[in-house]
């Protein structure tokens, strides 16, 4: 089914992406570390989760989103026990292996019975994330194949892992059963987090595979919407098509969330597109109210509603919300957070716009 709200596990029910399934697949087979980013609902779990489930290869899948709720390195701690759960579930020969190994490493409770694992966070018996993933290298190597770790939306671990990219280059340096793959829809801040760009940076220098996903063409979108609409047998007009293609720009995750309302008879583009904006304004309203610049922010946002903004007519912006003149250096710390954040994007013109119709929807009419 292409009107889904889960991400995609299955070949079948993903529409297109062969490209970025076989660059995926080539850095399972052959690369060491692997970075899809993109802006949100463009499809990064399911095409993560689907390259996994149809790889030869085992594989632990880690989701940073379910870490942010709970605080500090519990989150994780929680986070890294379901996803080593599942892998052990499987009860592959790289699995069984690993849970022997896991045996004596601080901070992880084995029970080989059932089989499963516990995972402590508390200070004095705090999992030792290192040591444990050298055992999972241990296993794959001494299994004679690979294992790739998953982390999907990996920028959510800065705060409960600052460590993390340290830990992720030691295993690309040295743990030649790993295969890491990354995922991001902060693609800035992800990049930031990594250090890939920044000769000081963790990562920096390492050769990564990079799968950006795109948006559909208006083509492949009327496309999709279609198939999508025969498999449900629902017929909605011509016009109907375009206008939702129009409103929803190609994000595969809108066109799925639209085909999906509109044929349970949720309502018309109009109203459809006013539940996904708000929706988005709630991702918004999250990030404004962790932030001390919440107000700052709110202003440049409220700005770029009005149309492509140049960078001084946003600063400008921030100015009459202030009442005063703003250090342009601290400005621009603003804009490019945003623009990190995937919230807002520079175009070629050097113009400053949403980066998706819906959340500039979102922020004109419930920000
Ligand atoms: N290639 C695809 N074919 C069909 N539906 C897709 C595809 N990629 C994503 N979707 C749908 O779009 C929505 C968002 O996908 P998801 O993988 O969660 O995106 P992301 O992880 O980038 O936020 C889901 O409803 C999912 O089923
Ligand atoms: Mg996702």
């Amino acid at each position: 089914m292409l009107f889904d709200l889960m991400p995609k596990r299955r070949r079948k029910d993903l529409y297109d992406f062969e490209d970025e399934m076989r660059a995926l697949m080539d850095a399972y087979a052959g690369g060491r570390l692997v970075v899809i980013t993109a802006l949100r609902r463009m499809g990064k779990t399911s095409l993560l989760l689907t390259s996994l489930n149809e790889g030869k290869l085992p594989y632990v899948f880690l989701d940073a989103r379910r870490v942010v709720g709970t605080p500090g390195v519990r989150g994780l701690a929680e986070e890294l026990e379901r996803g080593v759960n599942e892998f052990v579930a499987s009860r592959s020969p790289v699995s069984v292996r690993f849970l022997e190994l896991l045996r004596g490493v601080r901070g992880v409770d084995v029970d080989l019975a059932r089989p499963s694992v516990s995972v402590h966070w508390g200070r004095k018996d705090r999992v030792d994330v290192a040591t444990a993933l050298e055992r999972l290298d241990e296993a794959a190597r001494g299994a004679g194949t690979r294992i790739v770790v998953a982390l999907d939306e990996a920028q959510e671990l800065r705060a409960a892992a600052p460590w993390l990219p340290r830990l992720l280059a030691y295993a690309y340096d040295h743990l030649e059963g790993i295969v890491l793959a990354i995922s991001g829809s902060q693609v800035g801040v992800l990049r930031d987090f990594l250090g890939i760009d920044d000769p000081h940076g963790a990562l920096y220098g390492r050769f990564l595979h990079e799968v950006r996903l795109r948006r559909l063409s208006r083509e492949e979108a009327l496309d999709f919407l279609r198939r999508g609409f025969s498999e449900v047998e629902v017929t909605p007009s011509e016009g109907v098509l375009q206008e939702a293609v129009e409103h929803f720009d190609g994000i595969i995750g809108w066109l799925a969330y639209f085909g999906w309302s509109y044929s349970r008879g949720m309502g018309d583009v109009g109203s459809i597109l006013d539940m996904a904006a708000r929706q988005e304004a709630e991702e918004l309203r999250g990030f404004l109210s962790r932030s001390l610049a919440a107000r700052r922010y709110r202003a440049i946002l409220r700005a770029a509603t009005r149309g492509p903004a140049s960078w001084s007519s946003l600063k400008g912006a921030v100015e009459a919300e202030d009442g005063v003149e703003m250090d342009p250096h601290n400005f621009n710390e603003l804009l490019q957070r945003l623009v990190k954040m995937g919230f807002l994007e520079r175009e070629g013109n050097g113009l400053y716009v949403f980066a998706d119709r819906v959340l500039a929807t979102a922020a004109a009419k419930y920000l």
